[in-house]
């Protein structure tokens, strides 16, 4: 059935959505069952002190807002009112970045010591990022693939350059792109290697993170990632991570692929043993293996390097990037490897209407020249050994281990520390923002922008909090 806004907003229909959906919202005046914007009016907050003139505040008023709240408190509301609740943030409601530094809604000022998880490696609202962004929007923002536009072939041959990779598929999430991966190196495995059909495996390791779509979360071991989503997809083995000798126990003659991060960022910065990545190079080599690199957070200058396989001195089949590639203005990612992987693809075996568009493809060649132009893969390889050598010098109670490369830095803290949350909080009291990773490592991954004092000045303010009791 195909709804119109109109029927959306109509009686009838209103009337089915509301009882399928607004369980918990006695408003069923619209499809989903909240108060809908169909009037056009402008959703702002009340000040503190009461004196809104420029809001018409929910035009319904079932519900007004309490004017006594902050303007944080209100828009935290706000967000637990309407959204699903899949994220538990920070309460702090950030309203302007540039560089390094976040402003809240209440005007105070903080570091940005999490960078959108690596999205935003170039810092807030880049200027010459944003520009090249306006430039375009001003032309031409999409095509689809049906036609073909003038950014997406300079965009695959810089990419390309940039990273030695021979061919590109641009998408637009994370997870996508390790989908378009495991659907390239199924085929691949297919063809070239000529295992059954539909029997393909693929490894992958302990502890991974690589998104959150149903292929990826079926192959997590992380049960709160799984819980009440399966069945999930059949062809993936997991093995630990860092263990070369457990890999080459796993693989069959199906076997078709490796998938790995190079550092395990959402697994608390674990950082393998030394010589592992070179090891599954030629672990690959030998049994015929595409050897897969996620690097959507560790790729585009976060470790020192262009890319962290690069530390190996060794390449991947297939490496992911993702993130940075937005310059944190709009989401990019893409599939780099070699002319076998993603040659399998034919026309109409694969795509996204908004993978590769003009617009994400000038955004995305600008931020790759702001991480050469502005020498921000060398920042981070100098200014993360002196961020993570300073905190190593921290004298605490609470941590067990600062481990890390580049400016992706986790402090492991002991089990007697209480949790990363509480240090996360008072961290943030003191205006640096980071979040805890697993429960017990708080990761430090500013912005690649960031200079030797700003770290002393963040440093001044970690310190007594790694010493608090
Ligand atoms: C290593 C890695 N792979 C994949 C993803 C998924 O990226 P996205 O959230 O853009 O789908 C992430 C996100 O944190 C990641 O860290």
């Amino acid at each position: 059935m195909k709804v119109t806004e109109q029927a959306f907003t109509g009686r009838g229909l209103a009337h089915f959505f509301a009882l399928s959906r607004a369980k918990n919202v006695p408003v069923p005046f619209t499809a989903r069952g909240g108060q809908s914007p169909v009037n056009g009016y402008e959703t702002e907050l009340i000040p503190h002190n009461g004196n809104n003139t420029t809001f018409s505040p929910l035009a319904h008023k079932k519900k007004p807002m309490d004017q006594t709240l902050s303007k944080t408190r209100q828009l935290i509301d706000l967000e637990e009112q309407y959204g699903a609740h899949n994220y538990k943030p920070l309460d702090v409601v950030i309203q302007r970045g540039e560089g390094i530094w976040l402003w809240d809604v209440e005007g105070k000022k903080y570091m940005d010591c999490l960078a959108s998880y690596s999205a935003v490696n170039q810092g807030h609202c880049h200027p010459k990022i944003k520009q090249a962004m306006i430039e375009q929007l001003d032309k031409l923002t999409i095509t689809s693939r049906a036609f073909r536009n003038d950014q997406l072939p300079l965009f695959y041959k810089e990419i390309c350059e940039i990273t030695q990779s021979h061919k590109v598929l641009p998408m637009n999430s994370g997870a996508e792109a390790v989908e378009t991966v495991i659907k390239a190196v199924r085929k691949w495995g297919y063809t070239e290697k000529k295992v059954p059909r539909d029997r393909a495996e693929i490894i992958v390791a302990e502890n991974n993170f690589h998104g959150r779509t149903l292929a990826i979360v079926g192959f997590s071991s992380e049960q709160s990632y799984r819980e009440g989503f399966g069945p999930f997809a059949p062809g993936f083995k997991i093995i630990p991570y860092g263990d070369s000798a457990a890999l080459e126990r796993a693989i069959t003659p199906n076997t078709v692929a490796f998938l790995v991060e190079p550092i395990q960022g959402e697994a608390g910065v674990v950082v393998p043993p030394a010589g592992y990545i070179r090891e599954v190079r030629e672990i690959c080599n030998r049994h015929n293996l595409a050897m897969i690199l996620d690097e959507i957070q560790t790729g585009l200058g976060r470790t020192g390097k262009m890319l962290a396989e690069e530390h190996d001195g060794v390449q991947a089949d297939a490496t992911l990037v993702g993130k940075a590639l937005s310059g944190g203005f709009y989401p990019v990612s893409a599939v780099l490897s070699n002319n076998e992987i993603l040659g399998v693809f034919f026309p109409g075996e694969h795509g996204s209407t908004f993978g590769g568009n003009p617009l994400a493809c000038a955004v995305a060649r600008t931020a790759m020249r702001v991480l050469v132009e502005e020498n921000l893969i060398e920042n981070a390889a100098v200014q993360g050994e002196y961020f993570m050598s300073k905190l190593r010098d921290i004298d605490s109670p609470h941590v067990a281990e600062v481990r890390g490369k580049g400016l992706l830095i986790g402090v492991v803290l002991k089990d007697s520390a209480g949790g990363a949350r509480r240090f996360c909080e008072a961290l943030m009291d003191r205006g640096l923002l980071c979040k805890e990773t697993h429960e017990n490592v708080i990761r430090f991954a500013p912005p690649l922008v960031i200079k030797r004092e700003e770290i002393d000045w963040a440093l001044e303010r970690i310190r007594p909090v790694l010493q608090m009791d």
